[in-house]
This record gives C-alpha cells, structure tokens and sequence, in this order.
C-alpha cells in the first residue's frame, strides 16, 4: 500500500522517511518508463503549479515546467521580477493569495526561511527548488540515478568533493535514510579562513540518523582519502548562487575531480555534478564526458523525480 503524501510539503528530505523516499523514487522511474513507452499519465489533470523563482534555473524550471504538462497540468513562471518576493508585499500574504489559485506552489530562494514561510502560510504544497541550505529535488533525482546505474542504494559509498553546501547537505539528508554512505570532501576552512563549522547542523542530524539506516557521513580534508573506496564521485561549484566574492577559491582547487583523482575511485566509480558546472573549476571538462560520467542522466531524472513528487503531493480538489 503507498503511503498517502497528499498535502505535505517538500521543504527538506530529512521531513521524508525511508520508505517515503523510496515510494518517489519507485514512482519517479514508473513514471519515466511510461513516458519513454508514450503512454499519458495525466494525474494531475486541470491542476496549475506556481513556479516562484528568485534565482535563475534552467534544469529546475524546464522540469517542473515540462513536467506538469506531462502529468496533464500547467505551470506558471513567476520571476524575480514579478511578485517580488520579500520586497512588495509580506511572504505570508504571497503564500496565502496564492495558493488560492494554484495546487501547488514550486519556490526557488535564497534564504530557507522564505521556503519554510511559504509552506507555513500555503494552503498548498510548497516544494522547495533550491535554497541556500538545501535542495531536495535535485537529491531525490540523484538517488533515482545511482539506483539506475547501481541497482541498490543501500551500501552504496558516495563522495561529495568540494564545498559543503545546500547540494552536499541534501545528498546527506536523502542518502543516510537510504542507507548511503555519504563522505564529503571539503576544505577545513571556507569562508575567510574560518573553520568550516557551517555543517555542525547536519553532522549531529547524521550521528543520531544514520546508525538506524547502517550508514554514515564522514568528512574528510583530504581529497584522495575522501574519493577511496567510492562508488560515486559527485561535485558541485565552489561558489553557490548569491555567494560570488564570498570564498576564497584556492582553497577548493584539491578538491578539483580530475583523471589523476578520480582513477582513486572504484573502478566503475559514476561522475555525478548537479549541474551548472565550472569546467576546469570543480571537474574537467574531459571528466565530465567520460563513459562513467551521469551528469545528463541527472539532469533528465530531475523531471521524473519530480513528477513523482508532484503526483504524490498535490491532488485534485484540494
Ligand atoms: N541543478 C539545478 O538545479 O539546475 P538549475 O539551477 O539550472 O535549475
Ligand atoms: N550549489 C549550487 C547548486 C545549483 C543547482 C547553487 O546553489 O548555486
């Protein structure tokens, strides 16, 4: 029996159990092969999204977008420069108006707050498209990947390189509950040369979480011992959206995903980068087009993934 979603929010994967995560991701790759297969599924028939965006996206926006019209329903773009959000009227009043005329509300931010706000005040699903902290559509689409290339999740070691971010955490947040072992790979400062301590948060969620999932997050500084052993080798930019200026990128530089650091891997190691990427910052171009490399696959997953969240969250006459 599938578990009723029907009404809940999506602002963070660490709000979904194990076998909820599991329920979207079974649903993700059902509704991926039913649309490769060309049979229609319109679940969410007459249904509108609204897609708030005070960042740009491309991934994010064409997903939920295309996916919407896949499930039967429409989606409607509101840019930065639209409502304005935080800047022409309050949060809450947006969160209240308008989910009075959607089904469901997509929100890309910068700060969580704005996500979690909106979902306080929606009479709607409020799924959050990116924020500062974290992006959980983006893991739930990875973890759909890995178990298409892997056919398990369960034991599966996944190294994150780079700087711990809104990316990294969801991986974290997602991968334990799936029994996961996530190590991240990051510098022992960032910002300014101050200790790295913007990750205590989710290493105290890891150490009480990951024990009842046989999984465990490591952080490492060292960039070879981090890539050990990994069956997914992932990375990110150094600088997130809204951080330009704000990190010293040297600091990164040993964490680049390159031939010589990659080759410590397993041998049938998979490439994993959210996208956009920095060719020659993070990973090398060349990385990024080897054989192993599942950069695209994610990128495509990100819609069925969605779908599937989408599908389970909102419902007709709400
Ligand atoms: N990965 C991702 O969220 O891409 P966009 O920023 O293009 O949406
Ligand atoms: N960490 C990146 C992810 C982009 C999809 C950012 O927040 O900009």
């Amino acid at each position: 029996m599938a578990v009723d979603l029907r009404g809940r929010n999506l602002l963070t994967l660490k709000d979904f159990n194990t076998e909820e995560l599991y329920q979207l991701i079974e649903t993700g790759y059902e509704l991926k092969l039913e649309n490769k297969r060309g049979q229609a599924h319109p679940l969410l028939a007459g249904q509108t999204l609204a897609m708030v965006f005070q960042k740009p996206s491309l991934r994010t926006r064409v997903s939920f977008q295309v996916g919407m019209a896949q499930l039967g329903g429409q989606a409607l773009y509101l840019g930065p420069d639209d409502i304005k959000l935080g800047k022409r009227e309050t949060t809450e009043d947006i969160a209240i108006v308008t989910s009075r005329f959607v089904d469901g509300i997509m929100a890309r931010v910068f700060g969580h707050e704005i996500v979690a706000e909106l979902g306080e005040h929606s009479s709607v699903p409020v799924i959050n498209g990116l924020s500062q902290w974290t992006h959980p559509c983006q893991a739930l689409g990875d973890y759909l990947t890995v178990w298409e290339k892997k056919r398990r999740l369960e034991g599966i070691n996944l190294t994150f390189l780079g700087d711990f971010n809104n990316v990294a955490r969801s991986l974290v947040f997602g991968g334990l509950q799936l029994g996961v072992n996530v190590t991240v790979g990051c510098p022992e400062v960032t910002i300014e040369g101050k200790p790295a301590d913007e990750y205590a948060d989710v290493l105290e969620w890891a150490a009480e979480v990951g024990p009842r999932h046989n999984a465990v997050l490591r952080v490492l500084h060292d960039p070879a011992e981090a890539v050990a052993e990994a069956d997914v080798v992932y990375t990110d930019v150094w600088e997130s959206m809204g951080e330009k200026g704000t990190k010293t990128k040297d600091i990164f530089q040993p964490f680049q995903l390159d031939e010589a650091l990659f080759a410590k891997a397993r041998p049938d190691a998979v490439i994993m980068h959210c996208l956009p990427a920095i060719y020659d910052e993070e990973l090398t171009y060349e990385i990024s087009r080897k054989p192993n490399s599942a950069l695209f696959d994610q990128a495509e997953n990100r819609m069925h993934a969605q779908k599937a969240v989408m599908a389970a969250l909102m419902h007709p006459g709400h």
